[in-house]
């Protein structure tokens, strides 16, 4: 059974604590007065991360915040950070992200994926720590029989490693839950996130050439792309292009910082959308980032990228009407964050 306790009384283990929404959670639970340890291995974040998390929340609450270098999967490493400090929940990013990547190295990603969290929940087992937020993914939904999508809309098979391992993983935890009713599970399945801190200290840094749309628009703003490619414009879309439901990062911030709250003194699996429940096409942010950033941003239009749906967005309902959880941000808003970040850090944290 999960001990209810405040927020002050209460250690998370943040595992990809450096990451682009691992860092954004870390600093709303530093300011809602959690005791936050960060795991990272920093292979795909950079530890100014860390400094910038810590400017962000001041002095005092940077003080309740603990930083480890180490791989998930490093099992001796993780017994010795649960020996070390009482985790009384764990919040699981880690894991490779590039849907490319995934594909042409579907063994490194089964390996990490899956491996982190086997020796992530085996080593909480040993250590009787047994509630866990996991960073699931609206591409568990494949291509969608009807929208918007709710936490009963069918999974499909995958169309990429990477998301079987979110697919996957979902399982393992539920599995997890039925041979043990003691665990309490929490899957928080993402729609698009972009955005960035409203302070321009934090937000997403990709290594190399963005795969995601709004990196890759935020690199033709600041020059360092000629002009955005469009995949597709035949979609069964009003426009013909892809739409997607886009949620800023401090949206799904306090959408963890919810699912924590909600799930103390619980026990369970349960599924939540964290999403804006409004759906955007490719164009539409285009047209909305160029407003952000002052300038027509240039574009052409490509070849559909395979594996993309027309559509997604969510029904978030449920998370409404659970945890009281809302997303406040629109588009306008995203994209200004998102030029704030880009303008103010054009090397990202190398910069
Ligand atoms: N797109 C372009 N040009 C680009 C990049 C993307 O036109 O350069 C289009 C895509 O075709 C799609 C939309 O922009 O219509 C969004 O594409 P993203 O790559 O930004 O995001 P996806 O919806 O493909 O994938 C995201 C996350 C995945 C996650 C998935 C869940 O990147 O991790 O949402 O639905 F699994």
């Amino acid at each position: 059974m999960s001990e209810a306790k405040d927020p002050q009384d209460t250690c998370v283990l943040v595992t990809g604590g450096a990451g682009f929404i691992g860092s954004h959670t870390v600093v709303e639970l530093l300011q809602d007065g959690y005791k936050v340890v960060v795991v990272d291995d920093l292979s795909n974040a950079s530890e100014r991360v860390i400094d910038r998390i810590k400017t962000i929340v001041g002095d005092a609450a940077a003080a309740r915040l603990t930083f480890y270098r180490t791989d998930v999967n490093d099992r001796e490493a993780m017994s010795a950070v649960f020996d070390g400090d009482h985790i009384d929940r764990v919040i699981h990013f880690a894991g490779f992200k590039a849907v490319g990547e995934s594909v042409s190295k579907p063994i490194e990603y089964y390996a990490n994926n899956l491996g982190n969290t086997l020796t992530l929940v085996d080593v909480m087992r040993n250590h009787g720590c047994k509630d866990i937020i996991f960073s699931s993914s609206a591409t568990v939904y494949g291509d969608p029989d009807s929208l918007p999508l709710t936490e009963e809309s069918p999974k499909k098979p995958a169309t990429n490693p990477y998301g079987w391992t979110k697919w996957m993983i979902e399982q393992v935890l539920t599995d997890l839950h039925t041979a043990d009713p003691a665990w309490n599970v929490v899957l928080l399945r993402y729609f698009n996130p972009i955005g960035a801190h409203p302070s321009g200290l934090m937000g997403e840094d990709p290594k190399g050439i963005p795969n995601n749309l709004l990196p890759y628009v935020a690199q033709v703003a600041i020059g360092k792309r000629a002009c955005v490619h469009v995949f597709g414009n035949d979609y069964d879309t009003p426009d013909g292009t892809g739409v997607r439901d886009y949620i800023h990062v401090c949206d799904l911030a306090t959408g963890h910082a919810a699912a924590l709250n909600w799930m103390n003194g619980r026990t369970g699996v349960e599924i939540f959308n964290l999403g804006t429940g409004r759906g955007t096409s490719v164009l539409e942010i285009i047209k909305a980032f160029s407003l952000a950033c002052g300038k027509d941003l240039p574009y052409q239009i490509d070849p559909r990228r395979p594996g993309d749906v027309d559509a997604n967005y969510a029904d978030c309902s449920k998370a409404k009407r659970e945890m009281g959880w809302v997303a406040k941000y629109d588009i306008g808003d995203m994209c200004r964050d998102s030029w704030n970040w880009q303008s103010k850090n054009p090397n990202g944290y190398e910069g």
